[in-house]
């Protein structure tokens, strides 16, 4: 059978030719990625962050590797599954992109997941973080994080730390199910005791009445997930209904207290205790690096976690690119992605060959004031955590 991309090559050779073109600068044509993002809606400034953290690595790394130009084509999904999908398919099929890349949340990773299987795309997950996203093609990798893997070191952390009951609180969509799931098996694995289980909508959300229900239970704590951006309006109802007044500790998944917006929540924030992949504050010569190029490039703002998985997704497909010479046949780009390990700005990483998810460390987290400036201070590592939920 001859494939589409034999007679591509096929046919960019005859053209070449035609113009008086060598057959090598025919096949030197540039490796184009499809980056889909939301930039526009609620979740647009995951789509600011993945992009800024991607352009970034591109003008760190310059935009040849093996020999092949790279070309980042980006668009906007406004956060909606049929358009990521359509974009996804126009971008195999018109643009003939070699990699797909982005997906700002969720259900926009899950649509896309057939394309990427059907077309033999290697696909980039650099922010949707539901566990089972890597199982719904092969042709998946993902450099953001899964929830599994914050909600256990969490939830671990609360019962050995004199957390006794707890209210979860998540939005209600598969990432939310997934940190609720988590959360709850390791916390009351190891003693505690969960009181209440609450989802909020993951559009728009009004907390108050929710929160209302997590003061009226008074637990020690209530552990929340919201996507990032979401945080600063919880943050608010949280401080206007008085829980922390009332006792109730703040505990999470990294998301509520993201970097890009922490600095604005006020003293509400101060003492949050999260489990989480990449704070702004991380001690390593590459995260000081990366945070200082990254204000630079983009007025001053911070780098969130999403910002160092973009950045580390272009990070990812360079070095598969190295490692297969420039060639893009996608099974070839998915066997070279497999057991892939670096130092990002977040600490070490890698691809877990088995499962092309990420391998990584987590840390636990408090918000604190330092220099006038509201900080997720890492206080404890775990090293080279994989996905709980594909482990076994
Ligand atoms: C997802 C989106 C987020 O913004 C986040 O912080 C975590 C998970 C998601 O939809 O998978």
């Amino acid at each position: 059978m001859m494939d589409r991309r034999r007679f591509l090559t096929v046919g960019a050779i005859a053209l070449a030719a035609g113009l008086g073109l060598s057959a090598p600068a025919a096949a030197q044509e540039s490796v184009k990625i499809g980056l889909i993002l939301p930039m526009t809606g609620p979740f647009a400034s995951t789509g600011r962050q993945v992009e800024a953290g991607a352009r970034l690595y591109m003008s760190k790394h310059g935009d040849t590797v093996a020999g092949r130009k790279i070309e980042l084509l980006l668009k906007d999904d406004a956060g909606t599954p049929d358009q990521t999908k359509r974009t996804a398919q126009e971008m195999v099929v018109n643009d003939k992109v070699s990699f797909l890349a982005g997906f700002g949340l969720t259900p926009l990773a899950f649509a896309t997941a057939p394309i990427s299987t059907q077309a033999k795309v290697p696909t980039i997950v650099m922010a949707a973080a539901t566990s089972s996203i890597t199982e719904k093609s092969p042709f998946i990798a993902r450099t953001s994080f899964t929830l599994p893997q914050a909600s256990v070191i969490i939830g671990e952390w609360a019962a050995e730390n004199g957390i006794k009951k707890v209210v979860t609180l998540v939005s209600d969509y598969a990432p939310g199910a997934d940190a609720q799931k988590w959360f709850a098996s390791a916390f009351t694995e190891n003693g505690g005791e969960i009181v209440e289980e609450i989802q909020v909508p993951l559009r728009n959300p009004d907390f108050a009445p929710f929160l209302q229900r997590v003061k009226d239970a008074s637990p020690d704590a209530v552990f929340v997930f919201v996507p990032s951006g979401a945080g600063a309006a919880f943050m608010k109802q949280f401080r206007d209904r008085g829980l922390g007044e009332a006792g109730i500790r703040l505990i999470g998944t990294g998301d509520v207290v993201d970097d890009d917006i922490l600095n604005d929540m006020g003293e509400a924030a101060l003492g949050t205790v999260t489990a989480h992949h990449y704070s702004v504050a991380h001690d390593s010569p590459e995260n000081d690096a990366f945070v200082k190029a990254f204000k630079a490039a983009n007025d001053g703002m911070r780098p969130n976690f999403m910002g160092v998985a973009g950045y580390d997704g272009m990070a990812l497909i360079y070095q598969a690119l190295e490692k297969t010479g420039g060639d893009t046949d996608g099974e070839k780009v998915m066997e070279a992605i497999k057991g892939l390990a670096w130092t990002s700005p977040r600490g070490p990483i890698s691809i877990d060959p088995k499962t092309r998810d990420i391998v990584q460390n987590m840390y636990i987290r408090e918000v604190k004031s330092v220099d006038g400036e509201l900080y997720n201070v890492e206080q404890e590592t775990f090293e080279a955590v994989k996905d709980p939920a594909k482990e076994g």
